[in-house]
């Protein structure tokens, strides 16, 4: 898929827009629900590639789907934006 670079993504806009998803991936962009992955930590690319994919259907979810479809492509560059803005630190527990 080539990568449109006619938006240029606003993180702030994009902070507005994610209100319609904290409530299942959280307010920091780790998950509040047991079913919804962590945001926090996916690069740009990755995160435009599966809104688009939700969005046209290719990759199928219920809730994704509809969520998705609406967005627009500098809605989903704006969103990308804000949530690559989050640091994801992995520890091991285990020895
Ligand atoms: C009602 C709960 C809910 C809401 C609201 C919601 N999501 Fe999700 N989201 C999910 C679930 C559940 C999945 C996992 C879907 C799957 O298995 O493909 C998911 C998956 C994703 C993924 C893929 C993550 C990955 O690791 O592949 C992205 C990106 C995403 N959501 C972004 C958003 C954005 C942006 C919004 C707001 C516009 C939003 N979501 C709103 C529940 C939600």
């Amino acid at each position: 898929m080539a990568q449109s670079q006619s938006q240029v993504p606003d993180a702030k806009a994009g902070q507005t827009k994610a209100a319609a998803c904290v409530v299942c991936h959280g307010q920091n962009s780790i998950s509040s629900a047991p079913d919804a992955p962590h945001l926090a930590g996916q690069p740009e690319i990755y995160f435009v590639n599966a809104l688009k994919a939700y969005r046209s259907g290719e990759r199928k979810h219920a809730v994704m789907n509809v969520m998705a479809k609406p967005l627009s492509d500098q809605d989903i560059a704006d969103l990308a934006a804000w949530y690559a803005g989050f640091e994801l630190k992995a520890e091991r527990k285990a020895k």
